[in-house]
């Protein structure tokens, strides 16, 4: 085993049975390794299995077959080695596609951020996660005044800032972070994924970031992998990817990127897999304005 892998999957399937004769094959066999303090990007189509993923390694499903390692002990079914699960549980964040709708609408945007603080051995003193706190928020951009209220009184895309700002706030060591900001303004997505990058090059957490839009991956994955139909048809460092996409479905998925040159567009053909019209180069354009890029 590479023991720079963070995380490993070994044949990992997840299958859901609908009934005795509908079974879907969510996962169906992936066999890959996340590296320590690698930015990972997952890609693929609607439903080809990606959240369905992000579930399994973070725990909240047992597969259906197959293994899982976390630092090279096993996480996943009878024998997983309950150290290494503690392990996982403090040091991995996870932002869902619905995080938002699931933050507890009785606490406040102050407790449900401080809140993972809680599981944590060695937290800093409360003053010092008032001021990471503040910090957190000026970087999700949201005014201190949001602190004491509740999800119900504010915005889907405040909520979500306040999902990714929990997500944070401790310096995990591993982060996971499914499509986190498909539901945000186009402005506020370019910023968000500026603050993944930056929290991400000052600490140096492990990033699996599942994306629809290819150009976000682009822009801040070290290597790419793309699923279709429950399995990974390709992985490779992510300038190889775009350069040189060797399966057809990775070449179908970038032939969809919306590419500012005009050359390029006239000449550019949309292939059959082409589902969605991914933001493309609008973010870039965008990310241009913001921070990041200055
Ligand atoms: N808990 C579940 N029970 C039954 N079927 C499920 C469950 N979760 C996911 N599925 C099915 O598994 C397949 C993969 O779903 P998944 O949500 O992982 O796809 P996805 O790649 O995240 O899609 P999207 O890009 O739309 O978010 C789909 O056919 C979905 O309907
Ligand atoms: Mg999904």
């Amino acid at each position: 085993m590479d023991k720079n892998l963070i995380l490993e999957v070994r044949d990992l399937k997840q299958h859901f049975r609908i009934n005795d004769r509908l079974t879907i094959k969510a996962i169906d066999g992936m066999t890959f390794g996340i590296r320590q303090g690698e930015v990972f990007g997952l890609v693929g189509e609607s439903g080809c299995g990606k959240s369905t993923f992000a579930r399994a390694v973070t725990g909240i499903y047992r597969p259906t077959e197959g293994e899982i390692f976390y630092r090279g002990a096993l996480v996943s079914g009878k024998k997983a080695d309950a150290n290494a699960v503690r392990q996982r549980q403090i040091e991995m964040q996870t932002v869902f596609q619905d995080s938002a709708a699931a933050l507890n609408p009785r606490m406040t945007v102050e407790e449900i951020i401080l809140e993972p603080f809680r599981i944590l051995p060695n937290r800093p003193d409360a003053q010092t996660q008032q001021a990471m706190l503040r910090q957190m928020m000026e970087n999700v951009g949201m005014a201190p005044s949001f602190l004491q209220k509740h999800p119900g009184e504010i915005s889907g895309g405040q909520r979500q800032r306040v999902a990714i700002a929990r997500s944070l706030i401790t310096d995990p060591a591993f982060v996971v972070a499914d499509e986190p900001v498909a539901s945000l303004d186009i402005s506020i997505q370019a910023q968000i994924i500026s603050l993944f990058q930056h929290v991400q090059k000052e600490h140096g957490f492990t990033f699996l970031l599942i994306a629809h839009d290819l150009s976000v991956v682009r822009f801040i994955c070290d290597r790419v992998g793309v699923m279709l139909h429950g399995k990974l048809v390709e992985m490779a460092p992510t300038k190889e990817l775009f350069s040189n996409p060797l399966h057809p479905y990775t070449q179908a998925l970038l032939s969809a990127i919306h590419v500012p040159d005009p050359v390029y567009e006239r000449n550019k053909k949309i292939l059959e897999y082409d589902t969605k019209t991914p933001l493309g180069g609008t973010f870039e354009e965008i990310a241009k304005d913001h921070w990041l890029l200055k």
